[in-house]
């Protein structure tokens, strides 16, 4: 089928990537010209996972291009899918703007049928309102459809989440689109839920706002797992076996960040909030996600004492593992605080140095994991990279002045730990 997608950030992109892999015609939109030249000559201005090869294999077959006009989109394409930020505003309610443009201008485009899907996160409703918008804007009078397509995938693994996904969501207002949109992920080979569109819209912050909600209840068990001499990991695996329950989301640490979940759980509350449910369940998913931060720096400063004056290796800077995207990031969050308590730091990323240097000043970025403890009073873990699990711990506790680890992730073994000379402070453990 012939596809556009408007907007190439993490969803677009890999959303375009994939399509164009199981045989569709892909055209990429996007209004950053600097972004879409890079594209065209074989860049990708994000790190994820396997979405190199897609990339250059199907820009080279001719099935995914890219061009910076909305237009050129609209008139090779039968659905057009919009894939723009929905970033929040200061009250936590999201900012539409983007979007309100994008079916603007898609409007003045159409000339023949279109299906327009959404696939960015927002609040219920809105699709009605793209409706609205298009009919309005739309300079020919031609027919058109609106689909919401809420997209579930996780950073650092959106290849993988896209190509297999657990389910895929269709809300529609009439049948006539379904055929189409079944099309469009028949190779997929997952199950495809047809709603109606208010149905979609709500299955994804639901969704993202149950899995935050899975973290925080994670979180406030380690408390008392601490308080106990239990142990969380042990607690999860025990809790994840039942089925109903299941494993995955059931890592304490120092609570979740990135650009979905802390802002699609504000979202939440607002859109609850304005048809006079006051969420307070999810209130709660956030303040013990900031405890867990609060409870951490407690930890290393009941330790070190004064923080002042004093220099921490840090491992980590990313949300999490496996991205470059450092978008309310724990790490980066802790770094900020431990600066502001007076430490000075040494940091190691992975993929996310080039990005964290643009949100994080005086500190000293080490270019390997193995060289971030030395001259340092104690060592941190803030992001679940599984190859800090590789760290040369012999060769970091004799760059230490004192073998201290704090470890936000739960990466390595606190028997081990100490029996390798460790003073080792994970958390719920
Ligand atoms: C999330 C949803 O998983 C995805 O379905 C949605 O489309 C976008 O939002 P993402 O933000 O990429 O994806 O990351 P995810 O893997 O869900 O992790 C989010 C945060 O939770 C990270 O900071 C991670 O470190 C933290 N986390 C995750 C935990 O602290 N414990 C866990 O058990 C799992």
């Amino acid at each position: 089928m012939k596809l556009t997608i408007i907007g190439t950030g993490y969803v677009g992109l890999v959303t375009g990537a994939c399509f164009a892999e199981v045989g569709h015609r892909v055209v990429c939109v996007d209004n950053d010209a600097a972004k879409v030249k890079t594209l065209q000559e074989g860049g990708i201005p994000i790190y994820e996972p396997g979405l190199d090869e897609l990339v250059t294999k199907n820009t080279a077959s001719g099935r995914l291009e890219f061009t910076v006009s909305t237009a050129e989109g609209v008139a090779k394409s039968d659905v057009v899918f919009i894939a723009v930020p929905t970033p929040p505003q200061p009250d936590g309610s999201v900012d539409l703007s983007f979007i309100e443009k994008v079916a603007r201008e898609i409007a003045g485009a159409m000339t023949s049928y279109k299906i327009i899907v959404d696939k960015s996160t927002v609040p219920v409703k809105t699709g009605d309102k793209v409706a609205e918008t298009i009919k309005r804007y739309c300079k020919a009078q031609v027919d058109f459809d609106v689909v919401s397509n809420p997209e579930f995938l996780r950073e650092g693994f959106a290849v993988e989440d896209l190509m297999k996904p657990d389910r895929v969501v269709i809300g529609v207002r009439s049948q006539r689109p379904v055929a189409a949109m079944r099309e469009i992920f028949e190779q997929f080979n997952a199950p495809i839920v047809v709603t109606d569109i208010n149905s979609a819209e709500l299955i994804k912050h639901a969704s993202n706002s149950f899995l935050a909600l899975k973290i925080s209840y994670i979180n406030a068990i380690s408390v008392l797992c601490e308080a106990a001499g239990a142990n969380v990991q042990e607690v999860a695996a025990g809790m994840g076996m039942d089925t109903r329950i299941g494993r995955r989301f059931l890592n304490a640490g120092l609570g979740f960040g990135g650009s979905c979940f802390p802002k699609d759980l504000s979202a939440f509350i607002k859109i609850a909030e304005q048809v006079g449910l006051d969420f307070r369940l999810l209130k709660e998913v956030q303040r013990i996600n900031a405890g867990q931060m609060d409870r951490f720096i407690k930890k290393i400063t009941d330790t070190v004492w004064v923080l002042k004056d004093k220099k921490l290796g840090v491992l980590g800077l990313a949300f999490k593992q496996n991205t470059d995207d450092v978008r309310q990031s724990p790490a980066i969050e802790l770094c900020q605080r431990l600066q502001k308590e007076g430490a000075s730091l040494r940091v190691h990323d992975p993929k996310a140095m080039d990005k964290a240097r643009a949100v994080l000043t005086g500190v000293t970025f080490v270019d390997d994991m193995n060289d971030v403890a030395e001259g340092c009073d104690a060592l941190v873990v803030a992001t679940e990279w599984d190859e800090f699990k590789k760290l040369d711990l012999d060769r970091a506790r004799r760059a230490l002045s004192h073998p201290i680890m704090f470890d936000g992730r739960n990466l390595f073994d606190p028997a081990e730990m100490e029996q390798r000379g460790w003073i080792y402070k994970s958390v719920g453990r």
